[in-house]
């Protein structure tokens, strides 16, 4: 019996960038492709088991730990784990591709400029933060390190369907080399 193949596709970037949106149309497709999938979001996670953290960055490098370690575990089971989440942290983010193996992740950069995240500005998050009324907010009052090597960058002039069509391909050469 063979064991299915899976890895994990880790988007990072801004509030705001696209994370979530460029995650869904990667994962629409992988279910039309007959896989097994699993969507891990950084603002569903934060209602339920992560619903204890804030945003220090000791709070952050704790979210992102066990998001690493939740998606181990389930593409260890087979499944294909698509996460969306701020992942600010390179450091973090190393430890991800480490724990999970680097042959099975894939680190996806969305590499939308702070500029744009802040004119779209759809949950009003950016505004509060520049009125302090929120504190730590990512690209304003918070680091965010950009990833050194990212295996993808989803630049913010292509389409969504274009990114997640050249997505596909690469999970699928992936999972054929594994
Ligand atoms: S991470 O930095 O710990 O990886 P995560 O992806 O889980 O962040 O959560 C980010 C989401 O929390 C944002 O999309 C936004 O909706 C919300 N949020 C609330 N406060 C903040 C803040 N201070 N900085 C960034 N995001 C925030």
């Amino acid at each position: 019996m063979s064991q299915r193949k899976a890895c994990c596709v880790w988007f990072t970037g801004l509030s705001g960038a696209g994370k979530t949106t460029l995650a869904n149309a990667l994962n629409a497709k992988l279910l039309d492709a007959g896989t097994q999938t699993c969507l891990l979001d950084g603002d569903a996670l934060r209602k339920g088991l992560n619903s204890d953290l804030g945003f220090s960055e000791q709070d952050r490098r704790e979210n992102i730990r066990r998001v690493a370690e939740v998606s181990k575990l389930m593409v260890e089971s087979g499944t294909i784990v698509i996460v969306a989440l701020i992942s600010p942290f390179e450091q973090e983010r190393e430890t991800a591709r480490t724990r999970i193996g680097a042959k099975r992740f894939i680190e996806v950069f969305v590499d939308t400029p702070i500029e744009i995240c802040e004119e779209r500005d759809i949950k009003g998050l950016y505004r509060r933060a520049r009125a302090g009324e929120i504190a730590e907010m990512t690209g304003i009052s918070s680091p965010y390190e950009i990833p050194k090597t990212p295996d993808f960058i989803a630049g913010s002039n292509k389409s969504i369907e274009d990114l997640a069509v050249q997505l596909l391909t690469l999970v699928s050469d992936r999972l054929s080399e594994l």
